[in-house]
């Protein structure tokens, strides 16, 4: 066993010594629905903090809370990563990735990604939310990079459609029933931790890339190699550099995504009620 499968097992084996419970989906939170898990849409089974997960990487962000919250939404089994772990925090890409792939190994068949994003899309407007059609991973280090574990997927994965078909089709008639707007893209992750230049976004915008952020597209890799089933929706919290008119700030990004935050949590849960009935 290499070493990333042992501390994958101690992790599973630490989580189970608390809690049998059994997800079907894998929600990670983004900016914007931290606090998703302690509103009344979930219903809260157990909760684990990762500092209490042996050999688990630690989220240095602040607001970040960092645990597991494990629950149902409309009657669906969820694990909810409140905090996620960002490769700009220094950890190895495979660290950056275990909470996915544990997520994976607790059972969960579908994982949601959620993140706050810059728009690349001049056509875009903060606020806006995104459905991930695909994405471009081309600038950071891919996940499975090392000896390949086969236990969780094959050396060399199809990318071909990361971000299933049904799955987004299904978010957009989410949408739809609560008259809420959505884009479609593709995302790209760079590492950060600064922003971009505007020279970097307009290298983007003749890549095709609608959104750009520090997160979710080596999640979807290590997920996507798991043969999970994946979907995601950015909220477009600022226009990316160059595009507007101030300059950007976390602040801002953290201003946006709480503006919108009640649509992007009507949005999820009717999501998840919608997978469930599809995949459950
Ligand atoms: N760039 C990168 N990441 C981001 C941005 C951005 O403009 N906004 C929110 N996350």
């Amino acid at each position: 066993m290499n070493s990333i499968e042992k501390k994958l097992s101690d992790c599973v084996e630490s989580i189970r010594q608390r809690t049998d419970f059994k997800p079907l989906v894998a929600l990670v939170l983004g900016s914007g629905l931290g606090d998703y898990g302690d509103t009344d849409a979930v219903r809260v089974e157990c909760r684990i903090p990762y500092s209490e997960i042996e050999g688990f990487p630690v989220s240095t962000v602040a607001g970040h809370k960092g645990q597991f919250i494990f629950g149902y939404v409309q009657e669906v089994p969820v694990v909810i990563m409140q905090g996620r772990v960002h490769y700009y925090e220094g950890y190895a890409m495979s660290d950056v990735v275990l909470p996915t792939r544990l997520m994976g190994r607790l059972g969960a068949k579908c994982l949601f990604l959620t993140n706050a994003a810059g728009g690349v899309n001049e056509t875009f407007r903060p606020g806006d939310f995104m459905v991930l059609r695909d994405h471009i991973s081309v600038f950071v280090p891919s996940p499975l990079i090392g000896e390949n574990i086969d236990s969780l997927g094959p050396r060399f994965a199809d990318m071909s459609e990361v971000y299933d078909k049904d799955l987004r089709q299904l978010i957009h008639e989410a949408a739809d029933t609560l008259q809420i707007s959505l884009k479609e893209g593709v995302y790209t992750q760079l590492t950060g931790p600064a922003y971009e230049t505007p020279a970097e976004i307009r290298l983007l915008q003749r890549l095709g890339c609608d959104a750009v952020g520090m997160s979710t597209v080596c999640e979807a890799v290590a997920a996507n190699h798991m043969g999970l089933k994946i979907c995601g929706i950015s909220c477009i919290t600022n226009m990316a550099a160059g595009l507007g008119v101030a300059k950007l700030s976390h602040a801002e990004v953290q201003e946006t995504a709480d503006r919108v935050s009640r649509d992007f949590k009507r949005l999820v849960t009717e999501t998840i009620g919608r997978i469930g009935r599809m995949l459950g």
